[in-house]
């Protein structure tokens, strides 16, 4: 089985994603970090360099070529945001979002990521991306849980829907 980990930037997902892999003796990928070792590239400078759309398509083109098992992978924030990437996961594997308020990804990003350079987009941008994160197979409220809290909840809620959830 594979997870795969959506949600708003600053939701959690590395630390989540880390936590369970090492729990559940999974395998993990951060997709932010395998395109930056990739391509040699800081995911900023995609952005800087006005090249956004070469990002996204290395973040299908992951998505396309990944064939691995029991692996949990945390996606950047952007990657669910597609009707075609999100297909692509639900047919390799189950789709956990993390949700988080606005309130709270405001507090832990400190809008300190490439897309939020320009503050205003941050509204809109959430509201569009609820869109796409609820068509997860599995939703999980992260606001004032730890990541040990998030890991468990997750553990459990597998065991209802797949039955190598592992319970
Ligand atoms: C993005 C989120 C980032 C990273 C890139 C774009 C997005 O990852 O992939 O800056 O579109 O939401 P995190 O969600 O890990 O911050």
């Amino acid at each position: 089985m594979n997870i795969f980990l959506i949600g708003f930037m600053g939701s959690g997902k590395s630390s989540v994603g880390k936590k369970l892999s090492k729990e559940m003796n999974y395998n993990f990928i951060d997709t932010d970090n395998f395109i930056e070792k990739q391509t040699n590239r800081k995911i900023e400078d995609f952005f800087d360099k006005g090249e956004e759309k070469i990002f996204r398509k290395k973040e299908k083109e992951f998505l396309q070529n990944f064939n691995s098992e029991n692996t949990i992978i945390s996606t950047g924030g952007g990657m669910a945001c597609s009707a075609k990437n999100i297909t692509l996961m639900k047919k390799k594997g189950v789709i956990v979002y993390l949700f988080i308020t606005l309130k709270e990804a405001i507090k832990r990003t400190h809008f300190n990521r490439p897309l939020l350079k320009n503050r205003g987009n941050i509204d809109s941008l959430f509201k569009k991306r609820l869109h796409f994160y609820k068509n997860a197979n599995i939703i999980i409220s992260i606001d004032k849980k730890t990541v040990e809290d998030v890991s468990r909840r997750i553990k459990a809620l597998l065991c209802y829907i797949t039955p190598e959830g592992g319970c």
